[in-house]
């Protein structure tokens, strides 16, 4: 909770930097700025029942009563204008937002199912979505994008198959149906359960079926970075079929993370570790460790153990230097190592010599060294002069903000 907080001031930062940015003389590149009117509805038991009904999409932040410290209260507000801000770029979209408190609407949350104090739930007809990512105006933006969109998408000739094949970085099911009113439906129902985060294709055309050696009636599962899809097993599928089969193969062996889902992707973690490969794609040396490290991910798939985590650091600027100190290290080259998830402990693979970067098999060896506890993050411990991370203290039980952490309020 608290590394989470943490992160989002720092994000929200950003964002505010990004608010006072002054516009150029020219025209075509103007950033929204907030323009003060009230969009976020303060939920209560007299209007959470007409929003839900009202609206497409209703998103609501549950939060703590406003804190007594003004530095939290200050945290408090800028959470408030990213929802402002994202409520202001989405006006002309039928979603609404709202707050609710988590001491005055008890009641509400109860009925609605929030739990999680600082979560931001989506309503979508009857059901809801959990956000789980970087509280940014635009990663939100995009996220509610995708919600509002169809949760399958038609594939319907190459040119659209080619950019299916693409898309490797994702999790992607495609089925082949007769036409919408057919087994499609319960293929579509499934879709809605895990929109936006795992992509769902379908396609009613017979050569785009046969590209992709589908059956009538027949859903592939594509893993991230794999080059070969998975079959689910039986022809016709219903929808628990196709929900048990995602839910069972959704952890990828090598998963990128990413801004809508970093959270949710750093609780799954594997008996309190993560392994954690950064790469920089744009960067000869990092694709180049990209490219060993799905030859790897593509050797080892059916490891249900091994589930490597990709940060490619350009995808979170504001993150790269608490990571640098966090872990020792230097990212504008490749690494990997073992990340204890609970006290941020680590340990790197020694890749220092530049011309040189591991083969898929030193790799793998190193691996299989991490799985079976001979590389680990606490052999080193007793040597670590310098072991205690002061800017990780995740043991903290509180939900929220009890612990001003050392913000200077004044
Ligand atoms: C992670 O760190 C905690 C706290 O130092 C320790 O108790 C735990 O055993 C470590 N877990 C692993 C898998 O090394």
């Amino acid at each position: 909770e608290q590394w989470r907080s943490q992160i989002w001031l720092s994000l929200l930062s950003a964002l505010s930097l990004r608010l006072v940015l002054p516009g150029g003389a020219e025209e075509g590149l103007e950033f929204p700025n907030f323009d003060g009117k009230d969009r976020v509805l303060d939920i209560s038991e007299r209007n959470y029942k007409k929003a839900l009904k009202r609206y497409d999409l209703l998103c609501l932040f549950y939060h703590e009563p406003m804190p007594a410290n003004k530095g939290l209260q200050k945290r408090f507000q800028m959470t408030e204008l990213v929802l402002e801000l994202t409520a202001q770029v989405l006006e002309n979209k039928d979603i609404a937002f709202g707050m609710v408190d988590s001491q005055k609407d008890a009641k509400v949350a109860k009925k609605l199912g929030l739990e999680e104090v600082g979560s931001l739930y989506v309503f979508k007809d009857d059901r809801v979505i959990e956000f789980d990512g970087e509280l940014s105006a635009d990663t939100l933006v995009e996220f509610l994008l995708d919600v509002l969109e169809d949760p399958v998408e038609i594939i319907n000739n190459a040119m659209e198959l080619r950019a299916f094949e693409r898309m490797e970085e994702d999790i992607r099911l495609i089925g082949y149906f007769k036409g919408e009113d057919s087994y499609y439906k319960a293929f579509q129902e499934a879709s809605e359960r895990f929109q936006p985060y795992i992509k769902f294709f379908a396609t009613f055309d017979k050569t785009v079926a046969k590209h992709l050696s589908l059956k009538m009636n027949g859903v592939n599962f594509y893993e991230p970075f794999m080059e070969e899809p998975a079959v689910l097993p039986g022809r016709p599928l219903s929808e628990m079929d196709i929900v048990e089969f995602v839910t069972q193969h959704r952890r990828a062996t090598l998963r990128k993370l990413r801004a809508e889902n970093m959270f949710e992707t750093w609780e799954d973690d594997m008996d309190g570790i993560h392994i954690v490969a950064f790469a920089e794609e744009e960067d000869p040396d990092g694709y180049e460790f990209l490219e060993i490290l799905k030859d790897v991910a593509r050797d080892n798939t059916n490891n249900p153990e091994l589930s490597i985590v990709w940060i490619d650091p350009d995808d979170f600027p504001l993150l790269t230097t608490y990571w640098e100190k966090t872990f020792k290290l230097d990212l504008f080259r490749p690494q990997i190592g073992v990340v204890n998830v609970t006290d941020a402990d680590s340990v790197w693979l020694d890749m220092s010599d530049d011309e040189d970067l591991p083969t898929a098999e030193e790799l793998e060896d190193w691996i299989e060294d991490v799985l079976s506890g001979r590389v680990n993050t606490e052999d080193d411990d007793e040597f670590a002069d310098d072991h205690e991370n002061d800017h990780f203290v995740p043991e903290d039980e509180e939900e929220g903000d009890q612990d001003p952490d050392e913000e200077d309020d004044e």
